[in-house]
Parts: structure tokens; C-alpha cells; sequence
């Protein structure tokens, strides 16, 4: 996905887009029942009942429950003082609202024309026209919508207006200046409603977005919405390279292949590679050859089916492979070597690079 270049095919748009159908359940929050808008906000936020001037939920803290309720006659709720006041004082977002009846732009549109939907203040929204009826729908993820092109681009092929990203967000119409939204898909993303706009928001790198408590934490203690996913752990291997082979930490036999840093970035997807059968990864030499000629600290029963190998560092000592693993010790009688080839004591010593000591 992320090598693509090319603007996606309508026709491909079209079956994302049956599945993004309705779009995203931030831009339907006001659709929302009131225990889902709580869902998506932290413990303890109180906003106006949306549709409504002078309703209020009270969202559940840690083991308390939801409230809602009206203000007395005469008085509208204020979302920002978090209280009621006199009508005449308060600015409802739901006045006037159905005043001016939608156009309907696909009125005289052909059946499955794509429109810029100008309502989306982050330009992944679009209409798609069927039966002269208008069908909101949202770009996937990473993908906005291009008028010109009509169809769904990333973002280096377009840039999504500064007068259609100002444009104000139904979701925080009803919410409190500054109040936090959790992202439905990625963990360490979150939204924030600054001025009535929606803005994406990035936790630091290592945190992501508690939805209870309404701040980044660390991975290891965040409570994420239900479904918001973590990211994937990176792949730390080739932190401190600057480029080039290693062994593996973990396994005789295979090896990594570390990138030149990107922009100051390691390298996160090394390739890990492994030798043929019977052979180890060789360090000194950036080879694969035979493993009695590899100095190897770790297991040696690992990746073979002998019953007897030889060990690092003293020639007369062999493990005994159980499983793939080292499950025991041994010794070879005095002046007798163990010999892997063979699976036995000899009085020859192969002095194998496998078990000769470390020069030192
Ligand atoms: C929520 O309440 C439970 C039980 O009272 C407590 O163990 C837990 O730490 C609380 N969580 C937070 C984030 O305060
Ligand atoms: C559709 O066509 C009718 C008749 O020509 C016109 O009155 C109307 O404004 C058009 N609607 C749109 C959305 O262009
Ligand atoms: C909303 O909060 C921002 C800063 O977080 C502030 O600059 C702005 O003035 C506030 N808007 C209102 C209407 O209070
Ligand atoms: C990278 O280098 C730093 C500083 O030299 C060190 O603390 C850290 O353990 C190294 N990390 C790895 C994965 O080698
Ligand atoms: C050991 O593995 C090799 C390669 O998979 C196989 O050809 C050989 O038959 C195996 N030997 C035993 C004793 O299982």
C-alpha cells in the first residue's frame, strides 16, 4: 500500500469506499448514543446533549456512572462553564441548524460520481452519488479525497485547503473548547477540539492515548479505545548501526543485514537472514561456512539433528542434544577430543575453530 504512487482506480475506490460507508464514527458522534460519545471521552467530561440547547451528559469517572440531565426553564446549558445560564447569554450550536434545508449535490449527478464532500475538515470525506441521493463515505486511512481527480490520493499528491480544514467539526460543536477525542483505529493517535475544529493529534514516541484518563501515557500502562490498535513494536536491532551485517543474538546460524540510517532514522526492517543447513554465520570472514570452523557461543544443538556436538572454548568437552537443545555435558577421557563428524571421543585433536580456546 505504501509503495503505491498512482491515484487509486475509481473502481477500487468504490469498494473502499463500501466499506468506509457512513464514515467515521468521530464525523457521527452527534448520531452517537450517549454511552458511545462517553466511550470516546475521557472520565468525567460534561457536554451539551447534541441537537439539544439545554441538555447535559456528565460522562462516568473510574466506577461511577453516566448522568444526564436539563437545565431549569428558561436556561441553556454552557458547555464551556460546564453549568446553565440564562438562554440569552448562551450561544447555542443547534439553533438555526435546520434552518437552511441541504442541497442535495447529487441531484443531477449520474450514479456512482464522486464529490468533494466540503464538510470534511480533514479532506479524507467524500460524497459518492447513487440514485441522485448523496452517500457520505471517508478515504481509508493515510488517503485524502482530490477534487480534481476526484478519488482518494496521499497526502504528497494533494493538500487539503486551510479554508476546508478551519471549517468547524459536528463533533465538537457539543464539547467543551479542548476536550479529547480517542482515535477508533490507532492507539497513539487522538483528536482534540480546538475552536470547534477537529484536529489529529500523535502521543511521543513509545506513548499512546489513554482513553479514560485523556493523555498520552506510556505503552505499557494505556487503556486504549476498544478498538484502537498499538503499533506494531519497532524493530530495534539496527539502533546504533550505521549499515551492515551482524550476527544474530539469538541463533548461530543467522544473520541481519542493517540499512544506513534515513534521515537520522535507523534502519527498522533489517533483513534477517540465515545460513544453509550445517553451516554458521562467520562474523570475521562476513561469511556462512561450516560450523565446525565458527566460533559460537550459543547453542550448538540448536538447528541440527545431532545427538553430540562440540562446545565452545575446550575441544575435549561435547553437549548432549536433546529436542534442539543442549540437555547436558560431557567429557572426553584424557587426551581424547570430541569430534562432531564422527559423534565421538577421538585421539585426534581437529582443533576446530568451533572449540579451540580464545586467543586472548
Ligand atoms: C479505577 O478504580 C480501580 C478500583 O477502585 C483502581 O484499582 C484503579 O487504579 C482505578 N484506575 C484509575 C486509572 O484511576
Ligand atoms: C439540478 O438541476 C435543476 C434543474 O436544472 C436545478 O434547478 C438545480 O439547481 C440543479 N441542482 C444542482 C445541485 O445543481
Ligand atoms: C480554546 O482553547 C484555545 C487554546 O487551547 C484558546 O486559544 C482559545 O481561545 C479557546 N477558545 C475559546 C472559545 O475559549
Ligand atoms: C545504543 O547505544 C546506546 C548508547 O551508546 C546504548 O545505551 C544502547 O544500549 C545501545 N542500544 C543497542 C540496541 O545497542
Ligand atoms: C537430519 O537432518 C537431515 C536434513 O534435514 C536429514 O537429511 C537427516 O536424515 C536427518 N538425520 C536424522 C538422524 O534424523
Amino acid at each position: 500500500m505504501k509503495q503505491a504512487r498512482g491515484i487509486l482506480p475509481l473502481l477500487a475506490l468504490l469498494c473502499l469506499a463500501v466499506g468506509a460507508l457512513g464514515g467515521s464514527t468521530i464525523d457521527d458522534f452527534e448520531y452517537l448514543s450517549v454511552q458511545e460519545m462517553c466511550a470516546l471521552l475521557p472520565w468525567e467530561t460534561s457536554f451539551l446533549r447534541p441537537s439539544t440547547c439545554d441538555n447535559w451528559v456528565s460522562c462516568p469517572a473510574n466506577g461511577t456512572s453516566l448522568e444526564h440531565g436539563a437545565c431549569a426553564t428558561g436556561l441553556y446549558y454552557n458547555k464551556q462553564q460546564g453549568r446553565c445560564n440564562l438562554a440569552s447569554s448562551v450561544q447555542c450550536p443547534y439553533t438555526g441548524v435546520e434552518a437552511t434545508a441541504p442541497i442535495n449535490l447529487c441531484a443531477n449527478e449520474t450514479d456512482g460520481t464522486f464529490l468533494q464532500d466540503t464538510s470534511s475538515s480533514n479532506c479524507r470525506g467524500y460524497i459518492l452519488c447513487q440514485g441522485r441521493t448523496q452517500i457520505h463515505a471517508d478515504c481509508p486511512s493515510e488517503l485524502i479525497f482530490n477534487p480534481r481527480s476526484r478519488s482518494c490520493v496521499y497526502h504528497n499528491q494533494y493538500t487539503c485547503p486551510e479554508s476546508q480544514m478551519t471549517h468547524t467539526s459536528p463533533a465538537c460543536r457539543a464539547l467543551p473548547n479542548n476536550t479529547r477525542l480517542a482515535h477508533t483505529e490507532h492507539c497513539e493517535r487522538y483528536y482534540e477540539c480546538v475552536n470547534e475544529i477537529l484536529h489529529t493529534r500523535e502521543c511521543a514516541p513509545q506513548k499512546a492515548y489513554d482513553v479514560n484518563r485523556g493523555y498520552c501515557v506510556d505503552i505499557e500502562q494505556v487503556a486504549c479505545y476498544a478498538t484502537a490498535a498499538l503499533p506494531e513494536p519497532e524493530n530495534t536491532f539496527c539502533l546504533n548501526s550505521t549499515g551492515g551485517y551482524y550476527a544474530d543474538d539469538q541463533s548461530c546460524s543467522h544473520y541481519y543485514i542493517c540499512g544506513k540510517p534515513v534521515k537520522g532514522k535507523h534502519d527498522t526492517q533489517p533483513q534477517h537472514l540465515s545460513c544453509a543447513l550445517g553451516q554458521y554465520f562467520d562474523i570475521e570472514k562476513l561469511s556462512c561456512r561450516d560450523r565446525l570452523n565458527v566460533r559460537c557461543v550459543l547453542d550448538r544443538c540448536v538447528g541440527n539433528n545431532m545427538s553430540y556436538v562440540n562446545v565452545a572454548d575446550d575441544c575435549q568437552k561435547y553437549a548432549r542434544c536433546s529436542g534442539g537443545v543442549t540437555a547436558g555435558t560431557g567429557r572426553c577421557p584424557d587426551k581424547y577430543y570430541f569430534d562432531e563428524r564422527s559423534q565421538g571421543c577421538t585421539p585426534t585433536n581437529h582443533h576446530y575453530i568451533a572449540c579451540s580456546p580464545r586467543i586472548a
